[in-house]
């Protein structure tokens, strides 16, 4: 039976992070480096990006790489995967963070709305994955996870585009989980709602929708960022080594209701 560091050890693993500059995909980046990873943090906002990878490298000792790439341009994606091989050598694992969703009332969406949402939530993803493919068959314990969301896996017509793309982008990795064994992992998270600072309010939540969903959490507060990376940390480790194809719900214990009358 291996130890808990030897679980947990990411030693010589390369690991591609999306949407890295982000409140989730910067704390998974932070985690995994002090885990002993080799970081590639990719994100659209360029100096942020880059900023914290000289940070984590600082911090942890490991190596990082950080790089602008758009999600929705192949190209990008290509220029990513090659700059990852010419300075690490190897893909070990994906962390498929990119994503966002504004709020959009059910019929008030369009053709190309619905398909931004698409290319960001679900083809990046998808493009990113097969790229990496031939790389992460090479190595030991493959496995690439999903940053899914709980607006993905229940009716959520107020976030049409987002919630239509979320839930496309479940389907996927089940198939990809299910064509690929034994090689390579393919998990999802899924998401409950997480402190992401100004992202929430720009996404179409106010403080008071914020306020009422946390009254209904079971665990009573949002997420933290480091929460989800300890959940894409066990799924990427040695420790989920038997774990394919499946959802890992990280909500608070999502929303409780009392079935009872109240008064
Ligand atoms: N925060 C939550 O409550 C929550 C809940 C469920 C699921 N999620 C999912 O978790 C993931 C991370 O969320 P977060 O809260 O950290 O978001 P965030 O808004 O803090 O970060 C998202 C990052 O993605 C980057 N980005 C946007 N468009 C891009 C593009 N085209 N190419 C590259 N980068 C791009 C942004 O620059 C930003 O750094 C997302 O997929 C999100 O849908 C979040």
């Amino acid at each position: 039976m291996k130890t808990i560091q030897e679980l947990y050890d990411f030693t010589d693993k390369t690991i591609i992070i999306s949407g890295a500059a982000g409140a989730i995909g910067s704390e998974a980046a932070r985690f995994l480096s002090s885990l002993g990873g080799n970081i590639v943090l990719a994100d659209l906002n360029e100096d942020k990006v880059k900023q914290i990878a000289v940070d984590i490298e600082k911090e942890t000792g490991n190596a990082t790489l950080g790089m602008k790439t758009d999600f929705t341009d192949e190209t990008q994606i290509e220029a990513l995967v090659t700059a990852t091989i010419e300075k690490f050598g190897n893909i070990s694992a994906v962390v498929n963070n990119v994503g966002w969703g504004a709020n959009t009332p059910l019929w008030e969406s369009n053709t190309e709305k619905m398909v931004d949402a698409y290319k960001l939530n679900t083809l990046g993803a998808y493009n990113l994955t097969r790229l990496c493919m031939p790389y992460l068959k090479k190595e030991n314990n493959a496995s690439v996870v999903f940053s899914g969301s709980m607006v993905g896996n229940t009716p959520s017509p107020e976030f049409i585009e987002y919630s239509t793309a979320k839930a496309g982008l479940l389907n996927m990795v089940r198939s990809m989980a299910v064509a690929s064994g034994p090689e390579v992992r393919f998990n999802s998270l899924i998401i409950g709602t997480v402190d992401n600072g100004a992202s929430s309010e720009e996404a179409g939540y106010t403080q008071e929708m914020i306020d009422n969903v946390v009254k209904g959490i079971v665990l009573k507060r949002r997420g933290l960022p480091e929460d989800i990376a300890y959940a894409m940390a066990f799924l990427l480790s040695d420790a989920a080594s038997w774990i394919t194809g499946t959802e890992l719900t990280v909500n608070g214990g999502g929303v409780y209701k009392t079935k009872m009358p109240t008064s």
